[in-house]
């Protein structure tokens, strides 16, 4: 089958080649794969900023395509269904342990980037009908992460959430709170990108640019009360900024680490207002199966920024590493 390797963590390092195809063990499934698409934690891998990866290695966690072959034990898939296979695919649902995020595609086993992949069965989830596979590509992390981001403070009809950024982790939150009936305070760098979040739902929108205690903006667009969700998808840049945006009983998602992952923060806000501060690490193959439930539902459209072919990937990553450009997803077709 014809792959892309990536031989060494340098954003330069692709190199197209040919490797044998995969056969479906017992319980497994061949998937051919039809699209990829990029997070932040394949650029953090391809820049040696990960543990764990090995080199050479087949990039890109997340990844859509259709049933290609059967293993022997499997039942409950045929040939031709259009599938997403989770990038951890040891976590099938439950609390996480070490060992359910000990395998992860991309990075431990052959990711995104090749024509085919053999995976557990207990790995894969539906392609909602209404999406192709470029979109499909797009659900694993992002999906899985703003659907948990969502419901880990039970949002609903009148939940004030605030979400930082139009990257693929909020605009999907953006996507799961609106269909949930929350209203929703956006904070971008640009009044292009504010106008574009205010088209798929947002309610109030900052630019944090011109208005850089956007914190403070929340609080006076809430009269006084603060967020129940704030998205913490930015790190340390943005951490205390994120507490002080929080109401009372108020939720703290934390899950970003674009501007590093260290802050001095003062503990008396989540003390007083008893917040939550809640970690995530992606979620399980029955998060993404939900959160793929909710988007067939809601018939939820994916944001893809740009599509890149497979002898783009160089440019592909250079795209999503120039950080910012984008709204959405960075997706590559193959
Ligand atoms: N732990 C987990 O479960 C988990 C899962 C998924 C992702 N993540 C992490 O979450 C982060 C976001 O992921 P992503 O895929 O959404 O990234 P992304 O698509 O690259 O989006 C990042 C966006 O953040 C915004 N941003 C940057 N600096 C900002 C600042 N100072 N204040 C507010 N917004 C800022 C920018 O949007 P604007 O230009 O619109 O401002 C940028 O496009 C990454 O660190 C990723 O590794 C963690």
């Amino acid at each position: 089958m014809k792959a892309i390797e990536l031989t060494a963590p340098s954003l330069t390092a692709f190199r197209p080649t040919e490797l044998p195809d995969p056969k479906p063990r017992h319980g497994e499934v061949l998937v051919r794969l039809r699209a990829a698409a990029l997070n932040f934690v394949d650029v953090a891998i391809a820049t040696g900023h990960f543990p764990g990866a090995g080199f050479p290695m087949i990039p890109v966690t997340d990844g859509a395509g259709e049933v290609a072959a059967l293993g022997e034990g499997v039942s409950g898939w045929s040939v031709g269904d259009r599938v997403i296979p989770h990038f951890m695919p040891n976590w099938q649902g439950g609390a996480i342990t070490p060992s359910n995020v000990a395998a992860m595609r991309g990075v431990t086993l052959p990711g995104s980037l090749a024509e085919y992949v053999a995976v557990p069965a207990a790995s894969l989830v539906a392609l909602p009908a209404h999406l192709d596979f470029v979109q499909g590509a797009a659900l694993p992390i992002a999906a899985t992460t703003a659907w948990n981001a969502v419901r880990s403070a039970s949002t609903r009809p009148g939940s004030v959430v605030v979400l930082l950024g139009t990257g693929g982790v909020s605009i999907f939150a953006l996507q799961f709170a609106k269909a949930s009936g929350a209203t929703v305070i956006l904070a971008s760098s640009s009044d292009e990108k504010l106008e574009r979040a205010r088209q798929l739902g947002a309610d109030h929108l900052i630019n944090y640019r011109a208005t850089p205690a956007w914190d403070e903006e929340v609080l006076r667009l809430t009269e006084g009360r603060g967020a129940d969700l704030v998205v913490e998808t930015v790190g340390g840049q943005t951490i205390v900024r994120s507490l002080n945006a929080a109401a009372m009983g108020g939720t703290v998602f934390t899950v970003g680490f674009i501007t590093g992952t260290t802050s001095s923060i003062d503990l008396l806000p989540i003390i007083v207002k008893a917040l939550r501060i809640v970690g995530n690490n992606t979620g399980s193959v029955a998060d993404l199966a939900q959160a793929a439930r909710a988007i067939a539902a809601n018939r939820i459209v994916p944001v893809i920024d740009r599509t890149f072919g497979i002898d783009e990937t160089s440019a592909a990553y250079a795209e999503l590493s120039a950080g910012g450009r984008h709204v959405g997803k960075i997706a590559i077709a193959h």
